[in-house]
Formats: C-alpha cells, sequence, structure tokens
C-alpha cells in the first residue's frame, strides 16, 4: 500500500512563491496544516540565482499609477489590467514585509531604502541587496518559514501526478527521490509555484531544475497554457554558460557596445530610443541580433557577443552594488570588469506565459492555485519588465496561499479511497517505468534535439517557416519522448528516472509554447516574427491558451486581455 498523507492544503514548489504561500498560510491559521513539496532542498530553488532586484515604489517621484503603466506598456499591452493593478498595489507591503523578516534591502546615505533603475521603468523603482537580491530574499523566506511548525517539508520529493477527484484538487502523489518510495500527499487545496521551464531551450540563465514539471502537472490535469510563445531573452548572458549578468549593471550605468566600440543603443534607433540601455529586454535583444547581422559583433568560439562595458564605473562602484557580477566574469570568462568589458549575448530567462490563472492565483480547477513563474495571471503579457517577478512570487505567491487556505476551509475532504487507487496507480505507473527498455532513445539526445529545434524555431526573431517546421520537430520529439531507454532500474536517487519526467514535462512546454507561437501572425513584445512585423490589435489584442489533447497537438484558443483606463498606443520609448 502506498504511504498516504494528509495537509490541508498542498504546495509544490519552494523558492520565493512556494515559500510565501505557505508562509501566508501557516500564519493566517496555525491550526492548518501545509504540505511543502519540493524537488531540491528550498535554497537551491532557482530564486537563489535572482540578482538584480525586486520593483515596487518606494519613492516620492513615483507612484502606482506610474509603475501600473510602465508594466502595461511593458506587456505591449497584453497584460490584464485587474491583475496589474492589483499587483502594483500590493507590492511595496510585500518588499516592506520581507524586510521584517530579515531581507537586508540596500539603504541609502538617509537610512531609506535604495533602489535602482532597471529597464522599461520610468524611475528607480528596483530594490536591491546589492546584487544577490536572489539568494538574500530567499533565505528570509526560508528562515521565516521554520518558524511555523505546521509546514511540512517534502524535500528533494518530485511531483508525478496531480490528484483530482470530483473535478477539484485533492493532492499530488510523489517520488521520494532519496528512498524511491511513491506517497500520495492529499490536501483540500493544491498550489503550484515550481518555476518555469527555461531549459526547454539550449542556452538559458535558468538552472537544471527549472524543466516546466509544473507547467506540465496543470496542463495534462486540463488547465490550460496561457501565452506560452511568449520567452524572454535577457539581453546580457555570458557566452559558453548562459550566466546571468545583471541588468543591474546597465541600472548602475553600465554600457553596451559592439565590434566598433559603439554604444549601438543610442547610436542608432532600433526602437529603443531615449532610455538605450535602460530599454525593455525584447527591444535591448533584438537590437544586439541586428548588429551581429550587420557583422558588428565580436566573433568568439560559442559565436559572436557584445561588450558590457563597466570600466567607467570604477572599483568602488563595482564592489558596493556589483560585487558578484565582478565574481561571476572573472571566475567564468576570465575577465575582470573593472579594467575590461564583459562579453555578452541574449539568452534566455523567463517564461511570461504558464499555468492560466486569474488574479486570485486560481485555476479553473477548484482548488488548484498557482504562482510565480509557473504561472501566467497575465502580470506580464507579451515581455515582462525587469525586476518585476521576484515581487510577483510574492504577490501572487500570498495571494495562493491565503486563497488555497480558504478553499480548503470551505471544502471537504475527497473520498480518500479513490484518491488513494489514483495513487497506486501513478505507483505502479512510476514502478514500471523505473529501468524500463521500452525504446531505443537516449534521454540526452531527445532532450539536445529539443533543445536545438526550440532554439531554431522560437527565438529572437522568428519565421513562420522555421516555426512550422519547428512545430512538426517538437511532434517527432514527442514520440521519441514515448520510447526512452531507461537502464537505471535501482531506487535510490535514481536520477534517470528524474531525468526521463524532466524532459517529457518539457516536451509538453515545447509544444504548448510552438503551438501557440505559430498561430500568432503578428510581433508583440517578445514574440517578433519578421513575416508579420507590426502589433495587429484588430486580430491578436488577446491571450493564447492552449489545451492538452492526449495522442495530439494542443488545441489553441483565445481568451480576452482585461483592458482599464490604459488604452492600447504604439510602444515607444
Ligand atoms: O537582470 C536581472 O537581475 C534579472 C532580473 C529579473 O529577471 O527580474
Amino acid at each position: 500500500m502506498i504511504e498516504v498523507s494528509r495537509h490541508d492544503i498542498v504546495i509544490v514548489g519552494a523558492g520565493a512563491a512556494g515559500l510565501r504561500a505557505a508562509i501566508e498560510a501557516a500564519e493566517a491559521d496555525p491550526n492548518a496544516s501545509i504540505g511543502l513539496v519540493s524537488k531540491v532542498y528550498p535554497m537551491r530553488s532557482h530564486t537563489v540565482s535572482a540578482e538584480g532586484g525586486a520593483a515596487a515604489v518606494a519613492r516620492d517621484d513615483d507612484n502606482l499609477e506610474m509603475h501600473g503603466f510602465d508594466t502595461v506598456k511593458g506587456s505591449d499591452f497584453l497584460g490584464d489590467q485587474n491583475v496589474i493593478e492589483y499587483f502594483v498595489e500590493e507590492a511595496p507591503k510585500e518588499l516592506a514585509l520581507l524586510e521584517n523578516w530579515g531581507c537586508p534591502w540596500s539603504r541609502n546615505e538617509d537610512g531609506t531604502v535604495a533602489t535602482r533603475a532597471f529597464g522599461g521603468m520610468t524611475v528607480k523603482r528596483t530594490w536591491y541587496a546589492a546584487d544577490k537580491v536572489g539568494f538574500h530574499m530567499l533565505h528570509s523566506l526560508f528562515q521565516h518559514s521554520m518558524r511555523f511548525d505546521n509546514i511540512v517539508r517534502y524535500d528533494e520529493y518530485f511531483v508525478t501526478k496531480l490528484l483530482i477527484e470530483d473535478g477539484r484538487a485533492c493532492g499530488v502523489v510523489s517520488l521520494d527521490i532519496r528512498t524511491g518510495e511513491m506517497q500520495a500527499i492529499l490536501g483540500r487545496a493544491v498550489v503550484i509555484a515550481s518555476g518555469g521551464a527555461g531549459k526547454v531551450f539550449p542556452f538559458t540563465t535558468n538552472g537544471m531544475i527549472k524543466t516546466g514539471d509544473g507547467m506540465s502537472l496543470a496542463y495534462r490535469a486540463g488547465v490550460a497554457l496561457k501565452d506560452m510563445e511568449f520567452v524572454q531573452y535577457h539581453p546580457t548572458g555570458l557566452p559558453g554558460t548562459g550566466i546571468l549578468i545583471t541588468e543591474a549593471t546597465r541600472g548602475e550605468g553600465g554600457y553596451l557596445r559592439n565590434s566598433e566600440g559603439t554604444r549601438f543603443l543610442i547610436e542608432y534607433d532600433y526602437g529603443v530610443g531615449t532610455k538605450a540601455e535602460l530599454g525593455p529586454r525584447d527591444m535591448i535583444s533584438r537590437a544586439i541580433i541586428q548588429e551581429f547581422e550587420a557583422g558588428r559583433g565580436v566573433p568568439d568560439r560559442h559565436g559572436e557577443h557584445a561588450n558590457l562595458d563597466l570600466t567607467h564605473l570604477g572599483e568602488e562602484k563595482i564592489m558596493s552594488r556589483l560585487p558578484f557580477v565582478r565574481e561571476l566574469a572573472k571566475t567564468y570568462v576570465g575577465v575582470d570588469p573593472v579594467y575590461e568589458p564583459i562579453p555578452i549575448r541574449p539568452v534566455v530567462h523567463y517564461m511570461m506565459g504558464g499555468i492560466d490563472t486569474d488574479v486570485e492565483a486560481a485555476t479553473n480547477i477548484p482548488g488548484l492555485y498557482a504562482a510565480g513563474e509557473v504561472a501566467c495571471a497575465s502580470l506580464n503579457g507579451a515581455n515582462r519588465l525587469g525586476s518585476n517577478s521576484l515581487t510577483e512570487c510574492l504577490v501572487f505567491g500570498a495571494s495562493a496561499g491565503r486563497n488555497a487556505l480558504q478553499f480548503s476551509k470551505d471544502s471537504g475532504d475527497a473520498n480518500e479511497g479513490q484518491l488513494t487507487a489514483q495513487a497506486e496507480e501513478e505507483a505502479a505507473r512510476i514502478d514500471a517505468y523505473r529501468g524500463s527498455q521500452n525504446g531505443e532513445e537516449r534521454i540526452s539526445a531527445v532532450r539536445r534535439d529539443l533543445n536545438k529545434a526550440m532554439e531554431e524555431g522560437c527565438g529572437v526573431y522568428r519565421k513562420q517557416d522555421t516555426m512550422q517546421k519547428c512545430v512538426e520537430q517538437v511532434d517527432t520529439i514527442k514520440q521519441r519522448a514515448q520510447q526512452l531507454k531507461l537502464e537505471d532500474s535501482s531506487k535510490v536517487f535514481n536520477t534517470e528516472v528524474i531525468s526521463a519526467l524532466e524532459l517529457i514535462a518539457m516536451v509538453d512546454v515545447a509544444e504548448a509554447l510552438v503551438n501557440s507561437a505559430v498561430l500568432r501572425k503578428e510581433s508583440r513584445g517578445a514574440h517578433t516574427c519578421r513575416d508579420y512585423p507590426q502589433r495587429d490589435d484588430q486580430n491578436f489584442l488577446h491571450h493564447s491558451i492552449a489545451y492538452y489533447q492526449p495522442g495530439a497537438r494542443p488545441r489553441i484558443d483565445k481568451k480576452e486581455v482585461a483592458l482599464g483606463h490604459w488604452e492600447p498606443e504604439e510602444r515607444k520609448y
């Protein structure tokens, strides 16, 4: 018999959004039991690698209206305005709360919270703790979470299935990576907060764990994946590794230069206009690629790069504001930014799309909530502004925790016999899968081909024919992912079976992404289609929603954008 544990709510993922959800629920009701399940130890969640900061209104020259409009404009008018209004209002409260829990926000000389400039924001709005913001935020959240005895952690448990009974979410089935045993973790509501899926692409800032598992769980359970075609390329990744060089480098005054040493973002008009290095990420990434295409990239053994020049900032400023950048550049490319420019190129960083949620972090399955990068509440639309996402994890993590707790209080227990039967069936599936030699396909080969197809089909610039080719390649890859040869039948730390399950999740994400992309015959935000260079509000001012269809390509529907008092206009900076 499978082991069964019971909680009021179950949270999948223990990064910023998951921990914030857990704390919110645990604090609201000390008698509620919260199961917190994560495939890695919480401090290894990808939040830890965030660098530059978290956005919220903090200064006298700023206000909620301005943060709201910057976000709407950044989203290329695809963000839902009710969601954006809620977000900007909650943002300052969340960042102040985090300070109470120990987050050491950098200060101005007068003791007020320091803020720095970030791309697409009209004023300095990004709170920071040098350039190790994710580490400090995650540490504060994790330590604070340990105050609550009612948060029960399942570290290094990989969730393989959502339990749905009578049309509502009732828990998860998970694999204890250490022992290989399966366990049913029941709850009257479930929050998915397991992060994004950058690993679908080969060159990414994302850690190995970001394989879209949570998106796949919801997708297969019947929740749409929304706006998946919008993939954010961050302008400044280190060639070779994809390690993030934070946008804070430009916020602190760094320049981007081409092979001729020119600050091309001001010298040439690529639509970035007066903001130059502080333009939004989609526009700057396109400008860099255009420089490469014009023969002004700097050749290197990985292809070509542009240069990020911090030399004029001086050692003192670099050491006080950007010490981690210096360390990364020295360690990974042998460059000391105090004296030399850092080679950079656009790199996949963030999925604007994700599990279709509303302003309450709720999905269309009663009792199922999602928050953080895994979700798409439609805060970011077609392009996210840098530093909105850490705050998003807090705002919507809190909302998910609060609403899931309320749902669990209002709901009775599901039929445990039926849930256990579902869990037993899932456990038998995983047991049979481990070490199964059903096919000849190697995980690494299928994964490599998926990465290649996605990079060629869904890069910074896209074309109809290459996207269509990618759709067909993903069809084939999906078949191949069903015929993997697994050779390790042992139970303890069987990383092969985890890799296979992650690969299947990545294929789900990829099919939703490319099938949504090929239908969007316009250019908006991060989706830039050479065949349709203009934004087309007449035909495409809508969300794309992708529904899983077993044995077929996803069904792509449209969903209305929640407009408000910010009217769509041409997006210029
Ligand atoms: O560049 C950065 O520090 C990234 C921030 C973000 O993605 O929000």
